[in-house]
């Protein structure tokens, strides 16, 4: 297929990148390079630096396109709720500018990288696809308002969409192409590494006072290879069966933060900095997906995502990063 992958430099959209060429789809990349990621050459890939709030762009580079895949977000939940309006220009009228450039080009696949941060707090149990949707940031609000409009575009103009929402993407390619790494983290694990590798002076972990077993943050991490084949699955069904849904993807298993921190120090043979600090505002203490759906529809089954192989992934491409410099 002929593969449009907007947001295609990041770092999920990289590891999607890879994962389409090893299964010998046509790739174009569109990225306005606004993360500041070190743009990934693969071979045979064309590279457009545009922004999807460029809608003649998109009118022109979508045109004669099987489908597209639409990573291109912000995501910092925190910043979220201080500039909303950036998250409603970006990520509900950048998609909406997508949306309709398929409509007018008559492209008629569309995967989108939706969130488990559309379900806001849980109950604690694992969140399967019909849960309660009750966004607690507004980052998860425009992710379950693009799946809503969704829902409109494959009524009124027959494009046919799934919804991928991740849990918490994590891990590096294990092989080890993809080479750039995100600037400013603010995610667990890469935090870890670069207090490990001296870029910051510790880890702050935020609180140790949740009723979980170790009393910290439990979490669903789903390695971004896994991520990435689930999106090259979701293109084979869509073209399958034409038909369009949402499906969670997680592990279905939980990880705390302890154990994560545990994991590094051990991969990285000495001490991490770290100390307890408070709880950061809005954190659930658990999120676990049911993410038995995408496994049965999608015959997906995640391969990397044991705590080892997430961390040890992680570490080694900050290896060669700082090695390479
Ligand atoms: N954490 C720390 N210290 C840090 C960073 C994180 O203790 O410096 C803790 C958090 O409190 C949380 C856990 O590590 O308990 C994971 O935090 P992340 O910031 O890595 O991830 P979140 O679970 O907050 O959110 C991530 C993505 C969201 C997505 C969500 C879906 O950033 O975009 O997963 O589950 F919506």
């Amino acid at each position: 297929m002929k593969v449009v992958v907007i947001g295609g430099a990041g770092y999920i959209g990289a590891h999607v990148v890879k994962a389409l060429l090893d299964k010998d789809h046509q790739v174009k990349v569109y990225d306005n390079l606004s993360t500041g990621q070190e743009i990934n050459y693969f071979n045979g890939v064309e590279n457009v630096v545009a922004d999807i709030l460029d809608y003649p762009s998109l009118v022109k580079e979508l045109l004669g396109f099987d489908a597209v895949i639409h990573l291109a977000a912000f995501k910092a939940v925190g910043e979220s709720m201080e500039f909303p309006e950036k998250y409603s220009i970006n990520n509900i009228m950048g998609t909406l500018n997508v949306l309709n450039a398929m409509t007018a080009t008559k492209v008629p696949y569309f995967v989108f990288s939706s969130s488990a941060a559309i379900f806001g707090e849980g109950n604690g149990e694992p969140i399967g696809e019909e849960a309660l949707k009750a966004p607690s940031n507004y980052y998860g609000f425009t992710k379950l308002e693009i799946e809503r409009f969704l829902a409109w575009y494959d009524r009124l103009k027959d494009i046919k969409s799934i919804s991928l929402r991740y849990f918490n993407a994590a891990g590096y390619d294990p092989s080890g192409t993809i080479k750039g790494l995100e600037r400013n983290p603010a995610n667990l694990i890469p935090v870890i590494m670069e207090a490990a590798f001296g870029i910051r002076s510790e880890l702050v972990i935020f609180g140790n006072d949740y009723p979980t077993t170790d009393g910290t943050c439990i979490r669903d991490y789903i390695h971004v290879s896994d991520l990435a084949e689930a999106h090259v699955k979701a293109l084979d069904y869509l073209v399958l069966h034409n038909q369009s849904m949402s499906l969670n993807l997680g592990t279905g298993r939980g990880l705390s933060v302890q154990e994560i921190y545990d994991e590094a120090v051990h991969v990285h043979g000495s001490v991490i900095p770290m100390r307890y600090g408070e709880r950061r505002d809005g954190d659930p203490s658990q999120l676990i997906a049911a993410s038995s759906k995408a496994q049965s529809v999608l015959g997906w089954t995640p391969q990397y995502s044991d705590r080892e192989t997430l961390i040890k992934t992680t570490y080694q491409a900050y290896q060669r990063y700082y090695q390479s410099k």
